[in-house]
């Protein structure tokens, strides 16, 4: 399901908010010079995200399903010159062209990106417990629940988990569903029901990507 007019207010969002910028216009550029699929958090959902870590004075923030790094680079904005973003990418083309787009940002020392399956990095870097201030969750959607169990360990409390794409144009309703990546959005509603240490709510939107939400959830 879309709307003609949900792009068009997306354009008149970005024309009137969000002012020029060369960084993420070159960063889009690159990333389909590159024939990277165009699902990147939009202009007015990144702002979104920069504006969120810095209510929060997040420094340590961490990434799951980077692309070409466009949803990075919002967070390390926000995050500011004393943050540090980790932020984790399955393929190595897409992390070729992320990497390309930090410095194209110059925010390669404010960035690290892993390469590999997030499951396997996680388990390999091992992070501390609640080692980060903010968890945002972008990648393979079957292993939602998985994510947010490691988001949960890794998150301090007061810190937030935001999840992308719990909406899906409304596929999120069909519990007959057999495709994974729904069963994995819907996982994500159950872990965050069940969860006694976090307080959760779902924001629907609309817009240039059609219809969809983010869970976002916060560390008690
Ligand atoms: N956060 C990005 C968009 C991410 S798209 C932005 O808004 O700009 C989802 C990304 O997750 C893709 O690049 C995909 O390659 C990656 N991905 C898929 N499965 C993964 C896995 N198991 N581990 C890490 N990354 C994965
Ligand atoms: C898809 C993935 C995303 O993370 C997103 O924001 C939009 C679409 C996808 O896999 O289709
Ligand atoms: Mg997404």
């Amino acid at each position: 399901m879309s709307d003609a007019r949900w792009h068009e207010i997306d354009s008149f969002i970005q024309t009137k908010l969000l002012n020029p910028d060369d960084v993420l216009a070159d960063v889009l550029a690159a990333n389909e010079a590159a024939g990277l699929p165009s699902i990147d958090v939009s202009p007015a959902q990144g702002r979104l995200l920069t504006i969120l870590v810095r209510m929060m004075g997040a420094r340590r923030i961490l990434e799951i399903g980077t692309l070409g790094g466009y949803s990075t680079i919002c967070l390390a904005r926000g995050a500011g010159a004393e943050g540090h973003v980790v932020t984790l990418e399955y393929n190595p083309q897409h992390a070729a062209v992320a990497r390309r787009n930090f410095a194209r940002a110059g925010l390669e020392d404010r960035i690290t990106l892993h390469e590999g399956a997030a499951l396997d990095l996680l388990e390999g870097l091992a992070p501390p417990p609640a080692s980060f201030d903010f968890v945002f969750i972008d990648a393979d959607k079957a292993n939602n629940r998985h994510y947010l169990d490691w988001a949960r360990k890794l998150t301090r409390r007061g810190g937030v988990i935001v999840c992308d794409n719990v909406v899906r144009a409304g596929k999120v309703l069909d519990a007959q569903t057999a495709d994974p990546a729904i069963i994995g959005t819907r996982d994500v509603y159950d872990a965050l029901s069940g969860a006694q240490d976090l307080t959760s709510t779902v924001i629907q939107t609309v817009g240039s990507k059609g219809w969809d939400g983010f869970a976002i959830a916060l560390v008690e």
